[in-house]
């Protein structure tokens, strides 16, 4: 009784893992960019319990091509002077989401940058601990830069769109203010409608 109690625990064990595991051979992926700066409350609350439970538990990452824009409502002042809403603190923090971006694959990027938004503070060393992750090139990326220099790219890409505050959320490439509420109050859910929606595939745990 007892070997057949750990047969079936092992069986389901084995049958849990592939399912967490198992991957539509190239599904397409539902474009989504986050437009957000590292300090704002409402980005903080969004990455931690909306996009990272989605695109890491949910595994929707494989369905999706994400982009993070870590510059928000930051400003080049009249001294041409980067300037950001929560002071140099979120400037500098922008600054270390970009170069953990510009060195590793999503994935590792999201962990590391959600771990890093459930504090104010810089905790890249306990983030990148927690998961195993190697930032020597993040380090020498924050450090052989100006701030200005590394957020350049996302200020042009931030310049491009016309939302009204962070976070913001494009989908399929495009800003719909209208969608803003549903995208951030229920993510995992306006995400497997708008998927749906595209490619006509309704994704596991929707
Ligand atoms: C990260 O995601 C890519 C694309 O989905 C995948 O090929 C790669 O294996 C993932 N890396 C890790 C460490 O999970
Ligand atoms: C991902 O999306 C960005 C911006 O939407 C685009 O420039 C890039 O080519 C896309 N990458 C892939 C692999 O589709
Ligand atoms: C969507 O997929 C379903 C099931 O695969 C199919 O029956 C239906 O015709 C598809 N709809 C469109 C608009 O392609």
């Amino acid at each position: 009784m007892k070997a057949f109690t750990s047969f079936l625990l092992l069986t389901f064990g084995v049958l849990a893992c592939t399912a967490k595991y198992y991957h539509e051979p190239n599904a397409p992926k539902l474009h989504i960019t986050l437009y957000y700066e590292a300090l704002c409350p409402y980005c903080m609350a969004f990455v931690t319990n909306q996009l990272s439970p989605s695109m890491v538990l949910k595994d929707r990452l494989h369905y999706t091509n994400l982009t993070l824009v870590p510059y928000g409502n930051a400003k080049l002042d009249d001294k041409g002077e980067l300037t950001c809403q929560h002071g140099e603190d979120e400037c500098e923090l922008n600054a270390w989401h970009a170069c953990i971006l510009e060195h590793n694959d999503i994935n590792i990027s999201l962990k590391l940058i959600a771990c890093m938004m459930r504090g104010r503070k810089n905790n890249l060393d306990k983030c990148a601990k927690r998961y195993h992750i190697d930032v020597t090139a993040v380090k020498d990326c924050k450090s052989s830069r100006s701030v200005d220099n590394i957020l350049k790219k996302y200020g042009e890409a931030t310049a491009e769109v016309d939302f009204s505050g962070v976070p913001a959320i494009a989908v399929d490439d495009e800003y719909n203010a209208d969608d803003q509420e549903d995208l951030m109050a229920i993510f995992d859910h306006t995400f497997c409608a708008k998927y749906k929606a595209k490619f006509n595939i309704t994704l596991n745990n929707c």
